[in-house]
């Protein structure tokens, strides 16, 4: 339990409030690539509490900028896209990529009112199927040489999804390796040659055991919390009847991301991003060590649940997820279908738009989210005392020295995890054909 006032400063990240600034530090997603693929590339977004409008202009280049008209407050959404900016329809001011107005031709001629107009803008960037956008104070920071990043667009597919809550409790599902043995249970197992795009379907490492049984079979995994340069390691094992140990490792990328496996060819790299204090949107990187990954296919499987263009999933709240009580007594622990997303966004999503954590009752399972709150705490305290190079990949150290990070199943038989998991984890990167994934 911790108090109120805890819970509202690592929950709201508003401009201005201490958890925001944080967040304000780090390159954040703003929008799929797939979300300009149409024949007018201007989108909303509302990132940390702020209204934009994020564009691509005529010479391919992305802007970010407020998306109020600073003259008398008009949605620029519907803005001209012109003259590499946006024209406000209203009276013709216009914007350009920095969110500087450099025309207001309804002005007397010679007026140099423009110089002193100005709205928001922030910069954008553009990696493998997702824009992200820089919305802090100075140089925003270079990117770390994670695996989504550094595998070429071939081998990355890009997805986001709604969810109606706060972006904290929305991570702290991706941080409790526990849930996933009720949570994401199967009363049945599907045959892993299905599994294709899809989580927990796959076979353990090594082993002939689908992950589904594993999971099941061994409710009760033992949890460990290692700090790293971008956040936290997450290890759980699992002791099999057999003497052999099943040793998961899972990430926190600070602040608001994880990356954790897919199956033995991917990874998923996911961020819980704040819309504002009640909503968020996770953004995946689904990561592939195999084969190009089929984004045709995936984006059909996620497609086929969520609507367009604010993807919002369609089991929600008003159709209570697709509660079905049948399939709860013979199929899933949930009742909510076979689409583990669902699952995950019923459990964040039923604790209210913001989780009250006045009343909650943490157990040992529940370690990673300790470490977590902690860490995020230390950043926020930091910052205030202007110690920004004590925030994780803030100045410290290098982002672009900072790889992998390892995230994998593998059974390991002489107790020893630890290398079971590096050697896991070297192995895939050496198999890697389609890129270059190893790691000095
Ligand atoms: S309101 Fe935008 S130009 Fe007048
Ligand atoms: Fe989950």
């Amino acid at each position: 339990m911790i108090s109120q006032d805890l819970n509202d400063t690592i929950t709201k990240t508003g401009p201005g409030t201490p958890a925001g600034e944080v967040m304000r530090r780090y390159w954040q997603p703003a929008a799929l690539a797939d979300e300009l693929e149409g024949k007018r590339p201007v989108v909303p977004v509302r990132l940390l509490g702020e209204d934009l409008v994020l564009f691509r202009d005529e010479e391919g280049k992305l802007g970010l900028i407020g998306r109020r008209c600073p003259h008398r407050g008009v949605d620029l959404c519907y803005g001209r896209l012109e003259d590499n900016g946006l024209r406000c329809p209203f009276h013709g001011w216009h914007f350009n990529r920095e969110g500087q107005c450099v025309e207001q031709p309804g002005e007397p001629e010679g007026s140099r009112m423009h110089e002193n107009i100005r709205t928001a803008a922030y910069p954008v960037v553009e990696k493998n199927g997702i824009i992200f956008a820089y919305m802090g104070p100075g140089e925003p920071p270079a990117f770390p040489d994670f695996d989504c990043f550094r595998a070429p667009d071939t081998h990355v597919f890009a997805f986001k999804g709604l969810w109606e809550c706060n972006w904290l409790q929305a991570l702290e599902v991706g941080i409790d390796p526990a849930h996933a043995s009720f949570l994401h249970r199967f009363l049945q197992d599907e045959d892993p040659a299905d599994s294709y795009g899809k989580q927990f379907r796959d076979k353990a490492a090594n082993t002939e055991i689908p992950m589904t049984q594993l999971l099941r079979e061994y409710p009760r995994p033992e949890i460990s919390v290692e700090d790293t340069e971008f956040g936290m390691r997450i290890i759980a094992l699992r002791h099999l009847d057999d003497g052999r140990t099943h040793v998961r490792v899972t990430n926190q990328i600070f602040p608001e991301a994880i990356t954790i496996p897919m199956s033995r060819e991917m990874i998923i790299t996911q961020w819980h991003v704040p819309i504002d204090d009640e909503n968020c949107y996770w953004y995946s990187m689904f990561t592939s060590y195999g084969e190009p990954v089929n984004k045709a296919l995936m984006r059909e499987q996620r497609l086929k649940e969520h609507r367009l263009p604010d993807y919002a999933p369609l089991k929600n709240a008003r159709n209570n997820w697709g509660y079905n009580p049948d399939e709860q007594a013979r199929e899933t622990y949930t009742g909510m279908g076979l689409d583990i997303n669902v699952h995950d966004q019923w459990a964040v999503e039923s604790m209210g738009r913001i989780q009250d954590r006045t009343e909650e009752h943490l157990g040992k399972t529940d370690t990673a989210i300790i470490r977590y709150r902690r860490k995020l705490r230390a950043a926020i305290a930091a910052l205030g005392e202007g110690k920004e190079e004590e925030l994780p990949m803030r100045g410290g150290v290098d982002p672009a020295t900072i790889h992998g990070p390892a995230a994998n199943d593998t059974l390991c038989s002489d107790g020893d995890w630890q290398r079971a998991y590096t050697e896991g984890d070297a192995a895939r990167r050496a198999a890697c054909t389609g890129w270059d994934a190893t790691i000095d």
